[in-house]
């Protein structure tokens, strides 16, 4: 028990993972939106900026004037209501430099986009040579204005590029808590039935290969019934499905079947093959093979619940069977259903020691038998139809039964 919660507690940590590795591409999707939409939207506001300040401020002979006189005291008062008008303006200076050919020009370095100006007459013409006037604007500002969630920082080091040269990665964690949600409502959701197909085909190759293989170990060793098992739990699957017997039901009954002398694996050879009459010693050590089958199934947890059926299969209605020597329908009634399959197959199968019993003589003798009459009269019904009886796809071979 232990083991299988903790065996199913992997299985969903996997699961788990596995679906958030589905929300991985998702969610790398929405960042390269968010970082798409941004790098529109900032390249807009960076424009109109300049273009603002361009033409506010430096297409404006006044400042020229002053600047071409060195009035920098002078031209500065004339510049400084830039920084009331325009939050994100940081610094503002006019310096010796090669003015840009073009209106402005902008560049981005580590936190901060440089705006740079040449300076004009009020008609935008005759640049003046020789000065520059450099304007910084705070790009972490300007992304906080136009992302309000808050979770794009800037890093120059490890940032993935947003606008000049200016990089970002995102300050929030990639998953959400939203996510991790998801993915545990997924896995448990996928999980529990995925979880009970799996365990449902480990089942369903117990009944199948897993079956076929321990009853074909067991005729390896028990040569003189091979075939008897297959034989019986035809049969028994044959009569079930007559006595109204259904879905995991008649599986049972079915494997039951199968396996009811696996016992016989322990008992020697010389005792099972002995063609003469067997002494009392003999007879005690056969049986014992109910006690070993049912001892045997119960060491496999998938064959655990078959314990009783097999144990009573040569319990007789009279109480004089074994091992415990119950009376009637103490007996199981899956137990009963085998017994009378069991000597049915004993009766008309082939064995070195013995010619077969016809089928009419084999059912004369099952009515005189200490066997559940009604069971035995369902058989001697509806036997005639079991050369045509198709067996499921997950009953093992058998060699057919002879039909009279
Ligand atoms: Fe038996
Ligand atoms: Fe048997």
């Amino acid at each position: 028990m232990k083991r299988a919660l903790s065996k199913m507690a992997f299985f969903l940590i996997i699961l788990f993972g596995l679906s958030l590795a589905v929300l991985v591409p998702i969610r790398h999707q929405e960042q390269e939106f968010q970082l798409a939409s941004l790098r529109t939207a900032m390249s807009a506001v960076i424009s109109m900026q300049a273009t603002a300040l361009e033409d506010g401020y430096f297409s404006w002979s006044e400042l020229q004037d002053l600047i071409n006189e060195r009035k920098m005291i002078g031209a500065d008062e004339l510049l400084k209501p830039i920084y009331e008008t325009y939050p994100f303006v940081q610094n503002i200076s006019i310096q010796p430099g090669v003015p840009p050919a073009e209106s402005y020009e902008i560049e981005g370095l580590n936190q901060s986009i440089y705006l740079i100006f040449s300076i004009k007459d009020d008609y935008g013409y005759s640049a003046l040579p020789g000065w520059k006037a450099v304007i910084i604007l705070d790009a972490q500002k300007i992304i906080n204005s136009i992302h309000p969630g808050g979770n794009l920082v800037i890093d120059p080091l490890h940032g993935i590029t947003l606008v000049n040269n200016i990089k970002v990665r995102f300050s929030t964690p990639f998953f959400s808590f939203v996510d991790y949600l998801i993915a545990a409502f997924a896995s448990v959701a996928l999980g529990y039935p995925l979880w009970m197909y799996l365990k449902k085909r480990t089942v369903y190759f117990y009944e199948t290969k897993g079956l076929e293989s321990i009853i074909f170990l067991f005729e390896q060793t028990e040569k003189s019934s091979a075939n008897h098992s297959r034989r019986v739990a035809a049969l028994a699957l044959f009569l079930g499905k007559h006595l109204g017997f259904r879905g995991s039901k008649l599986r049972n009954l079915y494997t039951a079947a199968l396996l009811h002398d696996i016992g016989k694996i322990n008992i020697p050879s010389d005792i099972l093959t002995k063609k003469g009459p067997l002494t009392a010693e003999e007879i005690q050590s056969m049986k014992m093979h109910p006690l070993i089958s049912a001892r045997i199934l119960k060491n496999f947890k998938e064959l655990a619940h078959l314990e009783k059926t097999v144990l009573y299969h040569h319990e007789r209605m009279d109480g004089l069977g074994y091992p415990e020597g119950l009376h009637g329908k103490e007996i199981p009634l899956e137990a009963r259903i085998i017994a009378v399959v069991d000597v049915f197959e004993a009766l008309i199968g082939d064995r070195p020691y013995r010619e077969p019993v016809d089928v009419l003589s084999a059912f004369e003798m099952l009515r005189s038998m200490p066997l559940d009459q009604e069971i035995v009269e369902v058989l001697a019904a509806h036997y005639h139809e079991f050369s045509a009886f198709q067996s499921p796809k997950w009953a093992v071979a058998y060699d057919p039964i002879g039909v009279v």
